[in-house]
Order: C-alpha cells, then structure tokens, then sequence
C-alpha cells in the first residue's frame, strides 16, 4: 500500500529526529519533511525537503498531492516560553496549524494524523505528583490553553468526522541534535552544552523545580509505536513519563562525569511557567493500551548527552 508520510515542523528539535528514523523505518523517499524554514542538512539531503507555512492549508495540500501523503506528523507549534511574549501568533499558529489538517483528514485527503500536545495541559490546580490521566486542567499559560483547546478539537474531529487522530503529551524532550526551540525544560539541553564548553551552567530554574522528562529517542519511539497501533476506538491524548528530576539533581548527576562542574540559578519569567506544571506524571494508561514503556533514566540520559555533544572540554 502506499503509505506516504509528511512530517511539518521538521526543522525543529524533535522533527528533525522524527524524520530521520521515520525515513530509516520506511525509506528516505516515503518520508518528505517540510517546515517554514530550512532544517538539518541530513535532513534535507537525505529525502525530499519541501518549504510550506501550516497555517496555509493551500500550501499543505499542493505538497500532499504532488507526494501522494497519506499520513501527517504535525510537529510545527510556537513553545511555551515564546508564547508567553507572543500569544496572539501562538493561538494562531498553535491552532491554525491544527484545523488545517485535521479539515485534510475530515476531506479524506489524508487518513492519519499524529498531533502531539503536552504536559502544559496541566495547571496550577492540577495534582503535582503523579498527575493522572484525567484531573483538573486549568493551564496557566497561552502555549497549555492552545494544547487542551487542541486535544478537544482533536476528540471532536474523531468522535463527529471519525478523523484518525493520535496524540501523547510529551514532557520536556531532551536531545543533543538539535537545540530546543523556546520551552520551558531547555535548561536541561543547555546544561550539558554548558558543562562540555566551560563547566559551568547557569540555569533559569531555581534548584529544587522538578519537572517530567524524556530522552528524544524515547519520545520518538513513543510518538512512532502510537501510529503503528492499530486504531483506537477513542481518542486521548496519552501521558508519558520517563524521567523527573531538577536543575540540582541533573547537575549531580553531570558531576559523575565532570567532577568540577558548577551550577549557579538565577530565574526568570520561565520559573512560574514550571511552577504552574506537575512534577511525576502517571502514565498507566498508555502502558496499558498501546504498551508505551521508557527505556532511558537518568544516568543514561546524561551518559548519552555528554557523548553525543562534540564540544572540546
Ligand atoms: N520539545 C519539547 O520539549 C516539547 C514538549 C512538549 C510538547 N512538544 C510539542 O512537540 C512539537 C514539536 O516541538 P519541537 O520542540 O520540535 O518544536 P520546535 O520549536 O523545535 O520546532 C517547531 C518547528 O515548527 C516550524 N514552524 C513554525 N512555524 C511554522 C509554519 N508556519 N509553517 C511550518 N513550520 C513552522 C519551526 O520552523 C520549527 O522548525 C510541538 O507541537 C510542541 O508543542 C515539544
């Protein structure tokens, strides 16, 4: 069968990584990237690159049918420290993007979506340990309002239009490819950039703020075996958890590898972002429906990272 994939926001940290091992699972010529923006040289040498703005549905489709796409990874979004400053661009693109080609799954013009939201779903009054699936959800951000605002749409598409639609809340993805695009957790990729340059790292988080987790490679893993599922009868946007841990914790855990190491905290506006989000998220769910398990805690995590960043010490 012809199963064609189109991943938008392929330039971005965890596009970039997505389209890389999609294209090793299916081929380089299956998988087409595209974002607003060039990306990743493997990424656009290695099979068809295609420049289109999401929130021009025109320019989705014109891309869909000259590659025959039946499936769209949609991973183009503005994050949660970046909404902050801009809310009105992030509605917009944070919910256009969404419409656009849930509207191409409801025309039938594609017939698999994967949309990813996140735990900024969760607010304040939320429970901060071991957040279920289901609970108060009172985001306190523009970036968490736009995701819930999406996970209904998502529910509402599937439920009315029977839109194949599938969706986890990352926690905070942390990878050594490519930076992190504006997020609340990208302490936690620029800390080892900091330990590898100079030893050192001043973080925007305060010392005991925890927050969930993951390692890209799990994220991906996580984001490609909910698309292989054979499809669900309803729709939810799974939790995931892998790891929580904070600026302290991950700074010792650095000090295994590079014993002089310092941190130093000095916060700004991205500290209440993090207050306001749980800190162990419970994920039974998704263990149970599709066998979502995390691979990589926290030593490996760090082990990777340190090895992966090609920076001279
Ligand atoms: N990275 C994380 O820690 C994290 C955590 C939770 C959820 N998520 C979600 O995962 C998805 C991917 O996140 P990411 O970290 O890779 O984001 P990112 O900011 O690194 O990448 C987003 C990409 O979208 C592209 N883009 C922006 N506007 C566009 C437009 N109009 N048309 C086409 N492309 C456009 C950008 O150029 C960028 O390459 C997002 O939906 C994000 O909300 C990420």
């Amino acid at each position: 069968m012809n199963n064609n994939i189109l991943v938008i926001g392929a330039s971005g940290q965890i596009g970039t990584e997505l389209t890389l091992k999609l294209r090793q699972i299916y081929g380089n010529q299956k998988v087409v990237a595209s974002d607003i923006r060039n990306g990743n040289y493997e990424v656009m040498e290695s099979g068809p690159f295609e420049i289109l703005d999401v929130t021009n549905k025109d320019d989705i489709l014109k891309v869909i049918q000259k590659h025959k796409i039946t499936q769209v990874y949609l991973m183009a979004a503005m994050l949660s420290a970046i909404a902050e400053k801009k809310p009105k661009n992030a509605w917009e693109l944070n919910m256009n993007s969404l419409f656009n080609v849930l509207d191409l799954a409801r025309e039938k013009v594609i017939d698999k979506v994967f949309w990813p939201s996140s735990i900024a779903v969760f607010g304040p009054s939320s429970p901060k340990q071991d957040t279920p699936q289901l609970t108060v959800m009172n985001p306190s951000t523009v970036y968490g309002i736009s995701k819930l605002a999406g996970e209904s749409w998502c529910a509402y598409y599937h439920d009315k239009f029977g839109v194949d639609v599938r969706s986890v809340r990352y926690p905070g993805i942390i990878s050594y490819k490519t930076n992190p695009g504006g997020g609340t957790t990208d302490y936690a990729v620029e800390i080892f950039h900091g330990a590898k340059a100079h030893k050192s790292y001043t973080s925007f988080l305060s010392e005991n703020t925890v927050l969930p987790m993951m390692y890209m490679d799990d994220a991906i893993n996580a984001t490609i075996k909910i698309m292989q599922h054979e499809k669900f009868e309803r729709y939810t946007s799974y939790n995931l958890a892998a790891v929580s841990f904070s600026p302290k914790e991950i700074s010792e855990a650095i000090k295994k590898h590079i014993p002089d190491f310092t941190i130093n905290y000095k916060t700004d506006d991205r500290q209440g972002i993090a207050e306001s989000w749980p800190q162990t998220i419970d994920d039974k769910q998704a263990r149970k429906d599709w066998n979502w398990e995390h691979k990589v805690d926290l030593d490996e995590l760090v082990r990777e990272m340190l090895q992966g960043l090609h920076f001279a010490v």
